[in-house]
């Protein structure tokens, strides 16, 4: 076997969606830079993989999206007076995230997810490639993608996350029927995008993990559109089930759902708290907003 994280080099990050759940502060701003904490979405995704043994990164951008590029570009400016002032650790900070390898594809119109990894077809060329949703936060401390990938190792089959939702949360997500092989590892048969509650196959949902084979681009440059009238990803992996293996599993980790304004502020709140500088701080403002406002800690 391979040695682990390598088998895949490549990694996709859509980023030209709009980000309406978050608007206003979306309007001119991409929604993967806002900051938990201090670091925007888009880079934690992108530490995710790098711990993964990923090498090249490939941002799917669209309009308004330039201050991803630049979040990964040198600042010159920046790094001199850091360096002028002594900021050694900030400019440590500041450097590093020059040193990732990207490539950034325009995708030219909001054609849905399945658009956007297709745009990533003349990079990914005949790999196998992990594909990262940046508004789903996974908690740097948990393993997912190399998970992920040791699976992928073990089968060379396609694999997607899954979470276990509320019957009333499955129409937020892409949905699996599948039957478990070993604990928490499914074989997918069918996956529906955003089904009705009445409608859906299981509990079991897609998360914004997901490690593919070229594969699917054959499948995604042939659908027809559909949920939202978009070009659906879990379309082309239904149709890929279909006709040889695609594996699921099921992640009962730390996931946060920062694309949403609740979401966001869990992980804003959980993230802080595990910060080294400003837990202490964090932690002794909270307990003490909760006493003043009467809060009572709910076991
Ligand atoms: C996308 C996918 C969906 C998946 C979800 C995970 O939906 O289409 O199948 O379950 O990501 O976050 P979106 O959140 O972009 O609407």
């Amino acid at each position: 076997m391979k040695k682990q994280g390598k088998a895949i080099r490549k990694a996709v990050f859509p980023a030209a969606g709009l980000g309406t759940r978050f608007l206003p502060a979306t309007k001119a701003s991409p929604k993967e830079m806002l900051p938990l904490v201090d670091k925007p979405l888009i880079q934690y995704a992108v530490e995710e993989a790098e711990c993964c043994g990923i090498e090249e990164f490939i941002i799917i951008t669209g309009k308004q999206k330039r201050a991803i590029e630049d979040h990964f570009d040198a600042a010159h400016e920046l790094e001199d007076l850091l360096q002028r002032k002594g900021k050694k650790d900030l400019l440590g900070e500041v450097q590093r995230l020059n040193g990732f390898t990207c490539a950034y594809i325009r995708q030219r119109a909001p054609l849905g997810l399945g658009h956007a990894i297709l745009c990533a077809k003349p990079f990914a060329k005949s790999e196998p490639f992990a594909v990262l949703l940046s508004d789903d936060v996974i908690d740097p401390d948990e393993s997912l993608l190399n998970d992920m990938i040791a699976v992928y190792e073990a089968t060379q089959a396609p694999v997607v996350a899954l979470e276990t939702v509320a019957p009333e949360d499955v129409e937020k997500y892409g949905i699996i029927d599948g039957a478990e092989e070993s604990r928490g590892l499914y074989r997918i048969n069918a996956l529906v995008e955003k089904p009705k509650p009445g409608e859906a196959p299981s509990r079991l949902s897609v998360i914004g993990r997901y490690i593919l084979t070229p594969e699917i681009f054959d499948l995604l440059e042939n659908i027809a559109p559909g949920k939202g009238g978009e070009i659906q990803l879990t379309d082309a992996l239904n149709q890929l089930a279909k006709k040889r293996p695609v594996y699921g599993l099921v992640f009962e980790g730390k996931r946060y759902d920062a694309g949403d304004k609740l979401g966001f502020l869990k992980a804003t709140v959980e993230l802080a708290l595990k910060d080294k500088v400003l837990s202490k701080g964090f932690r002794d403002f909270l307990e003490n907003f909760m006493r003043t406002q009467g809060i009572q800690a709910r076991n």
